[in-house]
Formats: C-alpha cells, sequence, structure tokens
C-alpha cells in the first residue's frame, strides 16, 4: 500500500532511502537544506557517485513518486506521513556525535507540523545514526508542539554500504526498527512490506534504545575486524606469512566470516571512524568504558602511521623532493566519498613530509581538490604517474587492475608501485617490471624497502582534516 513519505537530507543516505521507497511504491518528498544539491537533483542528475542510484532517480522522479524540494511545509501538509530524518551526524570536537543538524531539522518539523496540520499522524523516523537516547530526545521536542496521539518517533538506523547502497537497501540483511506506539510499528511494517515479502528480515525492539545502539555495535565489530587484519598483516610482515592466504582461511569460519577481513590502509569513511569515537563517548559518559573499541581507534591510526612509513622506508627513507602518485582518493571503490579516507591521511603525511604528489580517481579528484589544491590532480592515470617515483595504490577500483602495466614502466621514473590493498596481481606487476611492495605479503615485497630504517613519523601528523 502507498504511504506518504517525507526524507530530510538528501545525502548518501536520504537520496538512496528516499529512492528505493518510492522503487517500492512509496510517494516520496526528498526535502534538502543545500539548494545546490537541489538543483542538481531537480534537473535530473544526482549529486553524488553511486552505482544505480541515477536511473531509479530518474524512473521514479517520471513516475511522479519522487520529488525534491526546499519546501518542507508543504511536504508536512500530509495527514498520514512518515517522516525520515537522515541528515549528518558528524564528530564534535569533544568526540561525541554532533546532533545540532538533527535537532535543527526536528524543531523545524515540530513547530511547522503543528501549523500546518494539527490533526493527522506522524512517525519520525530517525534514520541517521544517533547516540543511545536520541530518540528519547526527539520525543520530548515533538512533545512540546503537538499532543503525543499524533505523532510517534521511531528508530530505523541505516546499514547500506556506499558502493551498494541500492542493493544493499532493496536487499538488507535485516531492516531494524524500535518504537514504542504499536500505530507506528504497523505502518513501519507496511512501509516495508515488499522488502519483507522478499524474505528480508525485520528485527523490531520494543526499546528504541536497543535499535539505537545496535548500529554502533554493528559498526564496531567490522572495524574491529579491519583492525585486527591489519594487525596481522603487520605480523605477517615481520614473520614471512601471507595475509591474503591468512584471511582466506580464517574467514572460511563461519564463527569469523570472509567480510571486512581485507588487510590495507586503515579503515576510513564517514562511517566507522566517527562511530567508534561516539560510541566511546557514550560510553564514557555512561561509566562504561570500552577499551576494545578505544583500542581499535589507536591501532586504526598507528596502522596508517605505519602505512605512510612504508611508503617512506620504500623510498630510501626519505620522501623530501619525492614524486609520488596516489592512485585512489575515495575511502573505498564504488563511491566518491573522502571523508576520513585513508587517501586523506597519506596526503597529508607526504606532503608534510615535503613530497611532490600527483593523484587520480575515477569519482573522486574535485573534491579532494578542495582539501589539498597543491596535489597535482590528473585526468587519466598516465598522466598521474607520468615521471614519479613510485605510485601509490590507496583505493581498490577495478579499473587498475586493468592498466596497461607494462606502458605505465615506460612512462615512470621509477617502477614501484606500493599497493595498500594488496589490489594488483604483485607477478604481473613484477614481470612488467616493476618494484612491488603490497601489504602483510613479504614474499611480494621485492623492494627490499625492510631494509631501510624507518622515518620515525610522529604521532599527530596522520589525522585526517574531515571533509564532512
Ligand atoms: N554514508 C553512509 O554510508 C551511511 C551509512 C549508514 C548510516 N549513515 C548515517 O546516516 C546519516 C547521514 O549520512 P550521509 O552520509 O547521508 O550524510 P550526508 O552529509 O551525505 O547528507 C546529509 C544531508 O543532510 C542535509 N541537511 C542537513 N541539515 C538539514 C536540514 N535541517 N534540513 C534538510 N536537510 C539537511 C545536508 O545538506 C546533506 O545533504 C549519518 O548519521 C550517518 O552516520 C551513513
Amino acid at each position: 500500500m502507498m504511504m506518504n513519505v517525507c526524507v530530510l537530507g538528501t545525502g548518501y543516505v536520504g537520496l538512496v532511502t528516499g529512492a528505493c521507497l518510492a522503487e517500492i511504491g512509496h510517494d516520496v518528498t526528498c526535502v534538502d537544506s543545500d539548494v545546490d544539491k537541489l538543483a542538481v537533483l531537480t534537473h535530473g542528475d544526482i549529486p553524488i557517485f553511486e552505482p544505480g542510484l541515477q536511473k531509479i532517480v530518474q524512473m521514479n522522479a517520471e513516475m511522479g513518486r519522487l520529488r525534491f524540494s526546499d519546501d518542507l511545509r508543504s511536504a508536512l501538509e500530509a495527514e498520514e506521513l512518515v517522516l525520515f530524518v537522515a541528515v549528518g551526524t558528524p564528530t564534535a570536537p569533544d568526540g561525541s556525535a554532533d546532533l545540532s543538524a538533527l535537532f535543527n531539522a526536528v524543531a523545524t518539523v515540530a513547530r511547522q507540523r503543528s501549523a500546518r496540520c494539527p490533526q493527522g499522524f506522524m512517525i519520525l523516523v530517525v534514520k541517521s545514526t544517533v547516540p543511545v537516547g536520541t530518540c528519547k530526545r526527539v520525543q520530548a521536542v515533538l512533545s512540546s508542539h503537538l499532543p503525543g496521539s499524533q505523532f510517534a518517533v521511531v528508530s530505523n538506523p541505516e546499514f547500506l554500504r556506499e558502493g551498494c547502497a541500492v542493493q544493499d537497501f532493496m536487499h538488507p540483511d535485516r531492516i531494524v526498527v524500535g518504537c514504542t506506539s504499536p500505530r507506528a510499528l504497523m505502518a513501519m511494517r507496511r512501509l516495508y512490506a515488499p522488502l519483507i515479502g522478499r524474505g528480508h528480515c525485520l528485527v523490531e525492539t520494543d526499546a528504541v534504545e536497543t535499535s539505537e545502539l545496535i548500529k554502533y555495535a554493528s559498526n564496531v565489530f567490522l572495524a574491529t575486524k579491519i583492525g585486527l587484519i591489519n594487525e596481522f598483516a603487520r605480523l605477517c610482515e615481520a614473520v614471512g606469512a601471507d595475509v591474503v592466504e591468512l584471511s582466506r582461511a580464517i574467514g572460511l569460519d563461519h564463527r569469523i566470516g570472509v567480510h571486512c577481513l581485507v588487510a590495507g590502509p586503515g579503515f576510513g569513511g564517514s562511517c566507522f571512524p566517527k562511530d567508534l569515537r561516539a560510541l566511546v563517548d557514550l560510553a564514557g559518559k555512561q561509566e562504561r568504558p570500552m577499551p576494545i573499541a578505544e583500542a581499535v581507534i589507536a591501532s586504526n591510526a598507528e596502522h596508517k602511521r605505519i602505512m605512510a612509513m612504508k611508503i617512506c622506508g620504500a623510498l630510501d627513507g626519505d620522501v623530501q623532493g619525492m614524486r609520488i602518485a596516489i592512485l585512489g582518493l575515495s575511502f573505498k571503490a564504488g563511491t566518491d566519498d573522502i571523508r576520513e579516507a585513508p587517501a586523506i591521511d597519506l596526503i597529508a603525511t607526504l606532503l608534510d613530509l615535503g613530497a611532490i604528489l600527483s593523484a587520480y580517481d575515477p569519482h573522486a579528484n574535485t573534491p579532494a581538490a578542495r582539501l589539498f589544491p597543491e596535489v597535482d590532480y590528473a585526468a587519466c592515470v598516465e598522466d598521474a604517474v607520468s615521471e614519479v617515483d613510485a605510485i601509490v595504490i590507496m583505493t581498490e577500483w577495478a579499473e587498475f587492475r586493468d592498466l596497461d602495466w607494462e606502458h605505465l614502466a615506460s612512462v615512470v621514473s621509477q617502477p614501484l608501485v606500493i599497493d595498500l590493498r594488496n589490489h594488483l596481481d604483485p607477478e604481473r606487476l613484477a614481470s612488467c617490471g616493476f618494484d612491488y611492495v603490497g601489504v602483510g605479503r613479504p614474499k611480494f615485497n621485492n623492494a627490499a624497502y625492510d631494509a631501510v630504517p624507518f622515518l620515525a613519523i610522529s604521532k599527530g601528523q596522520s589525522s585526517s582534516p574531515s571533509a564532512a
């Protein structure tokens, strides 16, 4: 059954949510405070790179089920309304989640709903990732403007992964809904019925606190897996083991699982780092410290620092004046999102050490150029690597595998590839004449960098400027 939906915030989560809810038959209005973003969307384009999204945005807009507006008031006129809040919740200076965008949005909704539609029933769904207790605070704000019989607050955290967000939304491992209102719960079941009907699991929690915490628990588990496999990668290098074979073998154990078990440059992105910080902050405030979560944050920072040292080591210990090409800027393949991307940390460190950088990313050159205008951004890999002393792979874009590496060996100054994603075929690279350095794969590290004493890169040096 079609329902009236409004999505507040058309970022990576809000736009996917709005488009996918329209795709399963609902009538959706997406509202954003960013007029530039809305202008792009109303012209039929999308402001982010997300595979498959543009198509469903266009199709549903054409069918009249999906529209974009800055006019929240009109959207709030529907008597029966499901309103998603999907605004950003970045890290505040003290490490907690900055909820100012969320509460600004909620305060506006409360005021305008009471003025425009005092009779109906509105379900306010908190889609943003928020610390435990936030939904109760949202409830209090709405209560000061609307009678309790005319609204309910629901926690419905999002688990999609950028790069396969549409697929994840349409085929979720689970949909988590936390609410205390039977009427709202019935409505949420109706809203997601087309997905639940396909066998996707709806997890209902009667305490909103459980739902809010599930999101943080998921992310800390996943980040811990990545942190651990990166620590194993470093150990592998010391003892002569291979981390790729190791992670495959342990991942085959169903209790461990293969996902998030790939050694790399350290985790980044708009979720894991900030959500871990917010979780540690929440746990501290509750006087229930979480030393494992704290250790994962510290381990990841240390790993990024060691990866920068690895690059220095491969370049005889000093990158001052060295020309280095960074291939890949987004925090992972399939997205243009550079928020807390490992490449961003690395660029900051290498620039501080006096390296001369060029960079190429198929989708993220533009946002990176806003952060580091001093880097030379190239329109193709060949231009980026021309006359460089080293190529560093920072994002696992498929196209990097298929490059004509033989030809690239002829345009660089020094044929050295430092593959911090273990993304390329080391034997093929060697056959094209490249020295190859991977992560946790000492048998392929044919650039004898281990013999070079690592530079001491100070611990403070590799903290990325937030691109949020
Ligand atoms: N990006 C992900 O992969 C992902 C996955 C799961 C959960 N989340 C969570 O979802 C939330 C949103 O993340 P995102 O990556 O989509 O953020 P984003 O920064 O891409 O998008 C947020 C949008 O909200 C808009 N906005 C801010 N204040 C507003 C207001 N008052 N009214 C209308 N629009 C407003 C901004 O203009 C922006 O377009 C965060 O809490 C995040 O932690 C993100």
